[in-house]
């Protein structure tokens, strides 16, 4: 995009780093703490450029990106941030046409760039306990036009999933290892594995849980990011960083064979 059209999601961002994402509209307006800004003064027109608000204030209109989307969500719940969402769709494996399983909804964050990533074709199914956090996971996913490509529903994922032989499937739930018999039955042979977790007992009870159910490949991985302030003659890390987000962990269904299924003790 580069002449902004109507319907077209246009990110602008004022004086002090403010950030706001709108739908362009002929005849609307984004009413901000710095002024008034009239959808038909952008529609139209490029983008990358300067606007000024009724104010006179200065805005950057921009196409927003996946991250800009992500961290504009509606969160009724802790979402997946990009620093995480990034890595887990790469090690997912997760590109157009694929099909994945995620749980819970929660506020959609990953959910959108899940269905970034796997449109136009694919296909992201998305699985929740509570309909009032779909509601909203659902709502986050028709501000940015991206629905279509997810079927969302609501279910306790201990009930299983409809789906046989995705691609992938992620659990963002907080006792992943409760579900592994349903996520294997749902995964394609090799198929891709993955789960956050805020704690390290939980990473331990999940990889315990991997072994058991024969996932082979299994990593535990944490990503810390550091901003820096873009200043050249005073370079310096921001002053405030996020300390703690969680940890993922991933994991490949291997085909168990027969002679050691035999000696396998039942799974729960
Ligand atoms: C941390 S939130 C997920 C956030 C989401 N990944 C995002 O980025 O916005 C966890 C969600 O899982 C849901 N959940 C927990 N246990 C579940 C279960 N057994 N079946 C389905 N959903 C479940 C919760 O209701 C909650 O909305």
């Amino acid at each position: 995009m580069s002449v902004a059209q109507e319907n077209n999601l246009v990110l602008l961002i004022g004086p002090r780093g403010k950030r706001f994402i709108t739908r362009l509209k002929a005849g609307a307006s984004l009413h901000t703490h710095k002024g008034v800004i009239q959808h038909d003064a952008l529609i139209g027109q490029p983008l990358g450029r300067q606007v000024k608000s009724h104010l006179g204030e200065p805005f950057l209109a921009l196409e927003p990106s996946t991250h800009d989307l992500i961290m504009n969500v509606r969160r009724h719940t802790q979402i997946i941030y990009p620093k995480e969402a990034g890595y887990i769709l790469l090690k997912m494996n997760l590109y157009s046409g694929q099909r994945v399983i995620e749980a819970g909804s929660g506020s959609g964050a990953l959910t959108l760039a899940m269905a970034r990533a796997v449109a136009p074709g694919g296909q992201v199914y998305s699985y929740e306990s509570r309909p009032e956090m779909q509601r909203n996971a659902i709502r986050n996913l028709q501000r940015v036009g991206l629905d279509d490509y997810v079927e969302f529903k609501i279910r306790d994922i201990a009930e299983g999933f409809d789906e046989t032989d995705v691609d992938a499937l992620f659990l963002d739930v907080r006792t992943p290892w409760d579900y592994l018999k349903q996520t294997r039955e749902a995964l394609k042979s090799g198929g891709f594995f993955g789960s956050l977790v805020p704690t390290t007992n939980q990473v331990s009870d999940l990889i315990a849980g991997l072994e058991r159910h024969h996932f082979g490949d299994i990593e535990v991985a944490e990503l810390l990011l550091r901003q820096y302030k873009p200043v050249p003659q005073r370079l310096r890390p921001a002053d405030t960083m996020v300390g703690h987000t969680g940890y993922l962990i991933f994991a490949r269904k291997i085909e168990m064979e027969e002679a050691s299924n035999e000696a396998s003790p039942p799974m729960p």
